[in-house]
């Protein structure tokens, strides 16, 4: 690697794709042409997973199409895959494991589960779409020992969810939240995540195997797991006592990591996170006893930003936001799943649609050459 390579690939352009631009300097997230913050505002998560699967936003009669298909997946899930939640559930399985476990569940019934043309990637999208909600809901009420709640066939994609999680019709305002968090975790350009399902898509793989091991890497604290993080934190600096700058420097001055904050693209704040900041906000004034956590976001924010010149990213943000919505802290990864499925199926089929074998290189810098030595001689 060139010596001023940082690694990772930093800066390193993998593939051409019309999903999603991002403007790291200036904070600017494009899907499809569309700014988020036009799309959060705007548009649904259906409308906008239309949008990356497609590349247009869809007419009226596309909408509802579609739609309808999200709608009809919900119900269509198989005995296997509930008994594998409960039985995850029932072993205390975390809930990324169950996730990664119970989405290879999906395909084995599947009869285009080996069948990578568009229009096979395409359907099986919307059923996995359609099903990632009702596995995490039934996963959550059942290691509380509750019953599932089914899906209703009349709600919106956000609004089912919080149905299926509660077993009470969400507040407007808490759908419109929710749905708006989906749309900006949809998709977010080469994230580790996104790049692991193009590389099991490009050596031919089925859609399944690429979203499970996509899973996989959006698990990771520097990456969809720091959301959970982010809440530990907070929890953390509430119990210490201490005040919270304080005890922010202290970990700092620790080297510790802030979870939420820095990214390996924004140098500047997360689009995303802006729009995740208000809606946090508005929900915590509906939560009496429990502004704190926003007031706590706020003032970490203050010192992560004046003393590391680092800004908050998505999962800041998402934190309170989920938590105020009820959303268990350890849950809130599978719910980042929940919204990029989308992203990482439309770069699956875009991988498949134009495929060539991703396969870097690697610097050697082993010991050279040598013979053998028999152990005898060691
Ligand atoms: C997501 O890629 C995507 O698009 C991801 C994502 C998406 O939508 O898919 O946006 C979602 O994953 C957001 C990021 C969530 N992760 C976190 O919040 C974890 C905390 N953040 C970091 O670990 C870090 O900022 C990364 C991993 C996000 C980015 O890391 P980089 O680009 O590899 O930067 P780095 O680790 O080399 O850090 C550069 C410097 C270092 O200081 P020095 O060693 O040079 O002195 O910044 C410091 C780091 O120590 N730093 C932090 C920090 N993040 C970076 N210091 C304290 N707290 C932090 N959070």
């Amino acid at each position: 690697m060139a010596d001023n390579d940082k690694g990772g690939l930093e800066g390193i352009v993998v593939a051409r794709s019309r999903m999603c631009s991002i403007d790291g300097q200036n904070g600017v997230l494009i899907y499809g042409g569309y700014d988020v913050k036009e799309l959060a505002k705007a548009s649904n998560y259906e409308e906008t997973a239309y949008l990356l699967l497609r590349g247009e936003l869809p007419s009226r009669e596309q909408y509802d199409e579609f739609d309808g298909r999200l709608k009809r997946a919900r119900f269509n899930h198989s005995k296997e895959m509930s008994d594998v939640v409960d039985a995850l559930a029932a072993r205390g399985a975390a809930p990324m494991e169950m996730l990664r476990t119970a989405v290879s569940t999906d395909s084995f019934d599947d009869p285009l589960k080996d069948d990578n043309s568009e229009d096979a990637n395409f359907a099986k999208t919307i059923g996995l779409i359609g099903r990632i909600p009702v596995i995490i809901a039934r996963y959550t009420r059942r290691r509380r020992g509750l019953e599932p709640v089914d899906a209703d066939p009349e709600l919106s994609h956000a609004a089912n969810f919080l149905w299926m999680l509660h077993g009470e019709k969400p507040s407007d305002h808490a759908v419109k939240t929710f749905d708006t968090a989906l749309i900006l975790h949809a998709d977010h350009e080469m994230n580790a995540s996104t790049f692991t399902a193009r590389v099991i898509a490009s050596t031919l793989s089925d859609l399944h195997s690429a979203i499970v091991g996509a899973i996989g890497a959006l698990k990771g604290p520097l990456h969809g797991g720091a959301n959970e993080q982010v809440m530990l934190v907070l929890e953390e600096l509430h119990a210490s006592g201490k005040k919270p700058a304080d005890a922010v420097r202290e970990k700092l001055e620790r080297k510790e990591r802030i979870m939420g904050f820095g990214h390996r693209v924004y140098k500047t704040y997360d689009p995303r996170a802006m729009i995740l900041k208000e809606m946090a906000r508005d929900l915590a004034v509906e939560h009496p006893g429990e502004e704190y956590l926003f007031e706590l976001s706020e003032e970490t924010e203050q010192v992560v930003t004046h003393e590391k010149k680092l800004y908050p990213n998505v999962d800041f943000y998402s934190a309170s936001t989920y938590h105020y919505l009820g959303i268990p802290t350890d849950v809130f990864t599978t719910i980042f799943a929940m919204s990029r499925v989308v992203g990482w199926a439309a770069h699956v089929i875009e991988q498949h649609n134009d495929n060539r074998l991703i396969r870097p290189s690697s610097e050697y810098v082993g010991p050279p050459p040598r013979a053998y030595v028999e152990i005898a001689e060691r």
